[in-house]
């Protein structure tokens, strides 16, 4: 049988003689209103069921989360907050939900610590419902975005031999079946064989395959699975996270940061247009969350507030350099959140550093550029240009209020000569980038590129505060369940 789905119902202008929805009971009360929703709004159904000619076991069968199939007539609702209902005919049971076993049932208002271990589940629940329509809406923004600027997608390899980012946060791949793995003397698995006789592991990022295509198609961008193996615990970081990495021949680092701000606000403003329902929803989720906190640790702004503001209003640009002097002048906050400790120059920013830049000194997100060469990537372009510089290079960091860095991002360095002193100086051995290094042999040219951090974006858009909770199947050191 032919169904509709609710998210067209709701929108219908008019009632409609018979028709038919497939979706999932999110509750039954009185006997006779059935909450459906199949995934396609934020908004249920309600379905009235004809509780004197339906069956009593039927009824009773109603439970959170089963499957089940209603046809009616789609009426106007005398019901507040709904325009239409269904005035149910014929209902069928399709699949159905224990009651007594059903986890997210058991529990009044689970935590969203509860939910992570119920990852298969928790996506039936309204917010994350919400979150995951809204990542998907963001991922087609993003490709509409490049697309519509000519940008090639290219898909950089999952395995590589190279370590991009020269952190050492990497995944190894082996080349063997799980059973018949190595073994060490005591018997224990020997991970440390290679991938086909040649070491690998799972990409940290697609950049310098990417810079490869930049210097061949002139506009490209990445936007794939990336994997850092630190076993850091924190809201901000997961082992597997998604990452776009746009790559533009040409473009110098003021090029850089205009490609970077317009994307990310083209991106926030398509999610704006396109998940009203959604974004509400999680406005008022997280205004919700807000008052359960003492007044001082309060949100000035709303969800949509927020989202707005960064639609209005341009990202701050500051030197690295400008930011130790504001950060060295103002004195740290005795108020815990902005608690910072003063750091010299050339030291790297913590984020209590770059939270009290961007929420407290500057109210707005922050561009921060010309690191110190020592805290930054081999493959940086150095500021040699000025005698005065102090050995900077041409990266820059977008940092957002209540996220902290969202891009990472520079003007690569074109100059054979000083990338090989560079990358020598790091006890790199060059063979291994040989490839990488024929883009400054043959026809090299300036050009720059960034990644941003989906999830971070996600985490931004929805106003979630755990990275956990904006990935379906999060992995971290300590999940990998599913
Ligand atoms: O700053 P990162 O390490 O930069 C790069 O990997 C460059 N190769 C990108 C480029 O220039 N093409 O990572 C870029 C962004 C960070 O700003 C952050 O948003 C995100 O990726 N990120 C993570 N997100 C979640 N979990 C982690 N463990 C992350 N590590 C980085
Ligand atoms: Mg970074």
């Amino acid at each position: 049988m032919k169904h509709t789905k609710i998210k067209d119902l709701l929108n219908s202008t008019k009632p409609i003689d018979n028709v038919t929805v497939k979706g999932w009971v999110r509750t039954f009360r009185n006997n006779q209103f059935l909450a459906i929703n199949d995934g396609s709004v934020i908004h249920n159904i309600q379905a009235v069921v004809d509780f004197e000619n339906t069956s009593p076991e039927t009824l009773k069968r109603l439970t959170t989360s089963a499957a089940v199939l209603v046809t009616g007539n789609l009426a106007e609702s005398q019901g507040a907050g709904q325009k239409f209902e269904i005035q149910v005919k014929h209902l069928e049971i399709l699949g159905d939900s224990d009651a007594e076993k059903y986890p997210i049932q058991l529990r009044n208002k689970p935590s969203l610590e509860f939910l992570r271990e119920q990852a298969h589940l928790r996506v039936r629940t309204n917010a994350f419902g919400a979150i995951m329509r809204v990542r998907s809406v963001l991922s087609f923004a993003i490709h509409q975005y490049f697309q519509e600027k000519g940008f090639v997608y290219v898909n950089t390899p999952i395995i590589t031999g190279s370590d991009a980012e020269g952190a050492g946060e990497m995944f190894h791949v082996t080349s063997f079946p799980v059973n018949d793995a190595p073994k060490n003397d005591d018997g224990s698995v020997n991970y440390k064989e290679d991938f086909f006789g040649k070491e690998t592991n799972l990409t940290v990022s697609g950049q310098l395959e990417a810079e490869t295509y930049a210097m061949a198609l002139g506009q490209v961008y990445t936007f794939g699975p990336t994997f850092r193996a630190e076993n850091s615990n924190t809201s901000r970081h997961l082992a597997e996270f998604w990452m776009v990495e746009p790559e533009v021949a040409f473009n110098n680092l003021d090029d850089n940061m205009d490609l970077a701000e317009d994307f990310i606000q083209y991106v926030i403003k398509y999610a704006l247009d396109k998940c009203p329902d959604d974004l509400a929803f999680l406005n008022q989720r997280l205004t919700d969350e807000e008052k359960t906190k003492p007044a001082a640790e309060r949100s000035e702004m709303s969800l949509l507030e927020k989202l707005n503001f960064v639609l209005e209003n341009n990202f701050k640009r500051v030197s690295y350099t400008e930011a130790i002097d504001i950060l060295k002048s103002s004195k740290p906050n005795k108020n815990k959140k902005f608690n910072y400790i003063i750091e010299e120059w050339g030291a790297d920013l913590q984020s209590e550093h770059e939270r009290f830049l961007v929420e407290k000194h500057f109210k707005c997100p922050v561009i921060l550029y010309d690191y110190p060469a020592k805290i930054k990537a081999f493959y940086m372009r150095l500021n040699d240009d000025a005698p005065q510089d102090r050995q900077t290079v041409r990266a820059m960091d977008i940092l957002f209020p209540g996220i902290g860095e969202i891009v990472g991002g520079s003007q690569r360095e074109e100059r054979l000569d000083i990338l090989q002193q560079k990358i020598a100086d790091l006890g790199i051995d060059e063979k291994e980038l040989w490839w990488y290094l024929d883009t400054r042999r043959f026809g090299t040219a300036v050009h720059s590129g960034f990644g941003l951090g989906f999830e971070r974006l996600v985490l931004f858009v929805t106003g979630m505060t755990n990275i956990r909770d904006v990935i379906p199947f999060p992995r971290t050191p300590q999940n990998a369940e599913f």
